[in-house]
């Protein structure tokens, strides 16, 4: 935590089924009297929504899209979650950069010492601790095993770009969150998503009030 802000992110494959608990986690925050910025990646300013249009629309190489998501990652941090953090509030994230390495690291093949170069670029906050890099202070993995995120997510809205991938690029996604989550697992909450939806929030909210930020 920095100066009384907090920030989690929320991470797992598409159809993990992360949308509600985020909405119910930041209800419980307000009703507690925070204050809730609510954000996604690659997204949560103007920049970068439209650099989110293109990523999750456009063909492109592995680097062309590791870079615009760090440039959009960069805009956002900047503009919303450095100066909502500085405020005090309660960031709530969809998605941040366990991402880039799952998706782009994982799922594409890319380069993963280029993705930690990137991350130490866009993440080093000035001003603060020499070398200090924004992470969250917690991540909440919604973890789910991709043919059952297929299953979920047959039938829904008309796939994205990364939703319309096979099977075996989730499964080498879920294996790129893996080795983050064994990296940094006291940053890390491992929730399993393949239950009843009340017993996966029950999960989030025990993980936010285990670390003491939920009465
Ligand atoms: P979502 O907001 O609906 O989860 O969609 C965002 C998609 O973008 C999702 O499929 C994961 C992907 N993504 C990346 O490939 N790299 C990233 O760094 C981030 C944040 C998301």
């Amino acid at each position: 935590m920095t100066n009384n802000g907090l920030f989690i992110s929320f991470e797992g494959i598409d159809g993990a089924g992360k949308s509600t608990h985020i909405s119910a986690l930041a209800q419980t925050f307000e009703a507690q009297g925070r204050v809730v910025t609510l954000t996604r990646e690659p997204g949560g300013t103007p920049l970068a929504e439209k650099l989110r249009a293109l990523v999750l629309s456009d063909a492109m190489d592995a680097m062309t899209e590791a870079l615009l998501v760090f440039a959009a990652r960069r805009d956002h941090l900047q503009q919303l979650i450095e100066p909502a953090l500085a405020r005090g509030e309660v960031v709530l994230c969809d998605r941040f950069t366990d991402a880039t390495f799952a998706y782009q690291g994982g799922g594409r093949g890319f380069d993963l010492k280029t993705l930690s170069y990137l991350e130490r670029l866009v993440q080093t906050v000035q001003g603060l601790a020499v070398d200090f890099i924004r992470q969250p202070d917690l991540t909440i993995w919604f973890e789910l095993a991709p043919s059952v995120a297929a299953i979920r997510l047959a039938g829904s809205r008309v796939p994205d770009k990364f939703e319309s991938q096979p099977l075996d690029f989730f499964t080498r996604v879920s294996a790129g969150y893996l080795q983050r989550c064994d990296a940094q697992p006291q940053r890390f909450a491992r929730i399993n998503a393949d239950q009843p939806r009340d017993r996966v929030w029950g999960e989030v909210k025990r993980a936010v009030q285990q670390r003491g930020w939920l009465g």
